[in-house]
């Protein structure tokens, strides 16, 4: 073990109850996408008494951190959401959620906690860091859209982030895991709208309408093609039509005008995306003619594939070590990240740590009602976050 992995674990045990206490406040206190007002007054009062140097971006909600060590050097970001879900808990969480209706069902708690704990360890070891860590706190993960702002408010630049790290914690691995995966993690998600106009009638007559209610259930089983029969067995690809509306239930006798879809269409290549948007289109459009209707898509690219950076990839994996972690490398997710908003500015690695733990009933998925991640598992990730430091300056000096 290298002399700045043994301290880091030395400050992380030594800070274990302010992370419990932390994790505990934000847990119970969860705040959805651009309002984490509490959230972002809370980290700024963490930072500030550990003497990080906040910098003034103009952002409403989320906070960006700037340590400068001991000597000049690489800059290494280091990035956590925190915001929670519109879920209700009903998870065995001995602390649940106090505000009804919310509740961190993705965990950006532990994330936001282990941050705040990597933050913590590094400002005693200012000394040893030859550069500089910014601390990225981001807004509005689940709708998409706080990583954007924080890039284009500045956070990767003065000083520039010469690597971007970020996790996640995952109930699919257990406790003291640490995924490391060279290549796509996360999925790209793009936002499909379907609309098929016919003309609406008596249901009891039906040769005097056109039903856009048949010709749907054509569109809905057509698209399921795509997946099995345009793209390539050896690529990934969901297609999956989420949300329709025909009609109304107190009108069993009425031929609706129009039907509306939605959906949501996953993928890791680019040229997979251009391919189920063109056959989808086709498909809509085509059957829809078919049918006497007219088909309407709009195909809405919401975020890229979160794609690890192969270089940083050693990096991670002596990083993740360093923690103490077992390494894995499980498959890929097909759920989207907007860690991916930052990677055309910055070289980036996502990991995954394990928060499952049987015993505690921490296996529920991500923003399901009953999700809960294993709170030790806040531990294993401020040391990787925090030796991530270390293990990429070192790397990177070069
Ligand atoms: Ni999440």
């Amino acid at each position: 073990m290298t002399e700045s992995a043994a301290q880091v674990r030395q400050l992380a045990e030594r800070f274990e109850a302010d992370r419990l206490a932390w994790f505990r406040h934000l847990h119970e206190n969860p705040e959805v996408a651009l309002e984490e007002v509490r959230t972002t007054a809370f980290i700024r009062e963490k930072l500030e008494g550990m003497g990080i140097e906040i910098l003034d971006l103009g952002l409403e909600t989320g906070v960006v951190g700037l340590l400068r060590g001991a000597e000049e050097g690489p800059c290494i970001g280091l990035r956590a959401d925190i915001d929670a879900l519109r879920v209700k808990e009903a998870s065995n969480c001995p602390f649940p959620s106090k505000t009804e209706g919310k509740m961190h069902a993705c965990g950006h708690d532990t994330h936001t906690t282990a941050l705040l704990g990597a933050a913590q360890i590094l400002s005693q070891m200012r000394e040893q860091i030859h550069g500089s860590v910014k601390f990225l706190f981001q807004p509005a993960e689940e709708i998409n859209v706080g990583a954007k702002k924080l890039v284009a408010a500045g956070a990767l630049e003065n000083p520039k982030v010469d690597a971007l790290f970020g996790t996640h914690n995952s109930p699919e691995i257990p406790t003291g895991s640490v995924a490391v995966i060279d290549g796509p993690i996360m999925a790209g998600v793009t936002r499909i709208d379907i609309k098929i106009t016919g003309q609406g009638g008596h249901g009891g007559i039906p040769q005097r309408n056109i039903d856009p209610v048949v010709c749907a259930a054509a569109v809905i089983q057509g698209a399921q093609t795509i997946v099995s029969r345009n793209v390539s067995p050896l690529d990934s690809a969901v297609v999956s039509i989420c949300h329709l509306l025909a009609g109304s239930t107190d009108a069993n006798n009425v031929i609706p005008n129009e039907v509306t879809m939605a959906g949501t269409v996953r993928f890791y290549k680019p040229e997979v995306e251009a391919l189920i948007e063109k056959r989808l289109r086709e498909l809509v459009e085509t059957i829809a003619k078919a049918y006497g209707c007219t088909g309407e898509l709009t195909f809405f690219h919401m975020i890229d594939t979160t794609l690890n950076n192969h270089t940083l990839a050693g990096i991670a994996a002596a990083s993740a070590e360093a923690a103490g972690a077992v390494i894995s490398n499980p498959d890929a997710s097909t759920g989207g990240e907007d860690f991916s908003d930052y990677l055309p500015h910055v070289p980036g690695f996502f990991y995954w740590f394990g928060s499952r733990n049987e015993e505690k009933g921490c296996t529920w998925a991500w923003h399901n009602p009953h999700f809960r991640a294993d709170e030790d598992s806040i531990s294993v990730a401020a040391r990787l976050y925090a030796n991530t430091v270390f293990e990429a300056i070192q790397a990177l000096k070069k």
